[in-house]
């Protein structure tokens, strides 16, 4: 099995998918651009039968990304599945991704298809896009949930048809990581050909754990493609962040053994454009990407990352695209970190006593006021009346 992780991004298919995040063809060609600079091995560009609109996205970023291959979705419809192949015919390399639902649920109420019925659509529809294009995925939606003999039985089928790629998602993140892991575990040893396909995971995180689930996938199923959104972005409580799940691996590579080609100092750049373009907030403590990711408050934890980076701090804010970490002056810093923000600002005190003065004064306005900024240890040094 291969050690390369698959990191394939559906910011601008799945995340668009998200109420009120909806993007421009500009807006996706800027975001497609900066996932080709990130190095994400495949863009989802978009659903292109969706709407004209959404074909034209997904056709200029296949004219404009060379180095991602771009994606579009489609239902197992011939219509779909043309359209699609149609809006990616600029690439120079191409997907096709298919899905049917395969849950009892799904089928009977949303589809009114018998399991053969689907079976049948989801074959023919393979074999369609298999000329298509060389490069096939399928996705039996609300696979998690489905019938896992059955869902076997359609993933042997499509494979036989040729498709490359199969995602199990876990549409409504109905998943706990040891029984979804384990699921596709199972799954794949019902599959007789299921080594002639990269399998894939897609967790949605309506219970908080999409990352943990795809991680679990990855470990215990042994999937070996993630589908991930940059900030998490999504349908509901959204998918699986990119962020997280690239810097798990990397980070826990001693666990994990993988491969991730992302670079990962395109990571800040690619959150905080998204997250300009959508209007979506990133919450200051999202991992990664939050702006106290990296920001240190307390006086016993700023005093061991001066002294040494990792006492506190498990990654670079450097190598994800952060200029550097923060420490954050405020009532619970101390003196140490209070005598670096001074070197740094180029303050020289005269004595140890002075410094002792200057950092009872700080402590003082601290506790008025939640955030030290470098203008008031300014002011506070230079002019004792500040504290008054
Ligand atoms: O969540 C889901 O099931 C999907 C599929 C279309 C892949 O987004
Ligand atoms: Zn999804």
């Amino acid at each position: 099995m291969s050690d390369k992780l698959i990191i394939f991004d559906t910011t601008l298919r799945d995340g668009e998918q998200s109420p009120g995040a909806s993007m421009t063809r500009e807006e996706k060609l800027r975001i497609a651009r900066q996932l080709e600079r990130m190095k994400v091995d495949v863009i989802e560009a978009g659903f292109a039968a969706s709407s004209n609109g959404d074909f034209e996205a997904v056709k200029a970023i296949a004219a404009a990304v060379k180095d991602s291959t771009i994606c579009s979705l489609a239902r197992a419809n011939d219509r779909d599945i043309s359209r699609a192949a149609e809006a990616l015919a600029p690439a120079q390399r191409s997907r096709i991704h298919t899905f049917i639902a395969t849950s009892e649920l799904h089928m009977e109420k949303k589809l009114r298809m018998t399991r053969e019925q689907v079976l049948e659509q989801a074959t023919l529809a393979v074999r369609f896009a298999r000329n298509l294009c060389g490069d096939i995925e399928f996705s039996p939606e609300d696979g998690y949930r489905s019938d896992i003999d059955f869902l076997a039985r359609v993933c042997e089928a499509v494979i036989r048809e040729g498709a490359g790629t199969i995602n199990i998602p876990d549409t409504v993140g109905y998943g706990i990581p040891e029984l979804y892991g384990d699921f596709l575990r199972r799954l794949r040893e019902k599959v007789p050909n299921s080594d002639q396909a990269i399998w894939s995971v897609h967790c949605h995180n309506d219970l908080g754990m999409a990352v943990a689930n795809s991680l679990a996938g990855v470990k215990i199923g042994g999937a070996r493609q993630v589908e991930c959104t940059i900030n998490g972005l999504g349908e509901r409580a959204g998918n699986c962040s990119l962020e997280e799940v690239v810097m798990a691996v990397k980070t826990r590579r001693d666990y994990f053994g993988l491969e991730v080609g992302i670079d990962t100092s395109q990571i800040v750049p690619a959150s905080k454009l998204v997250s300009q373009t959508t209007g979506f907030v990133v919450q200051p403590n999202k991992a990664v990407v939050g702006a106290n990711a990296f920001a240190h408050a307390s006086g016993i934890h700023q005093d061991g990352v001066l002294k040494a980076r990792d006492t506190y701090e498990i990654m670079r804010a450097e190598d994800v695209g952060w200029a550097a970490n923060k420490i954050v002056l405020g009532k619970l810093s101390g003196r140490n970190a209070f005598k670096q923000r001074l070197q740094e600002l180029g303050i020289q005190l005269e004595s140890e006593a002075e410094v002792n003065a200057a950092f009872q004064r700080f402590k003082d306005l601290a506790d008025r006021k939640n955030e030290i900024f470098d203008e008031d240890i300014i002011a506070l040094v230079m002019d004792e009346s500040v504290t008054a």
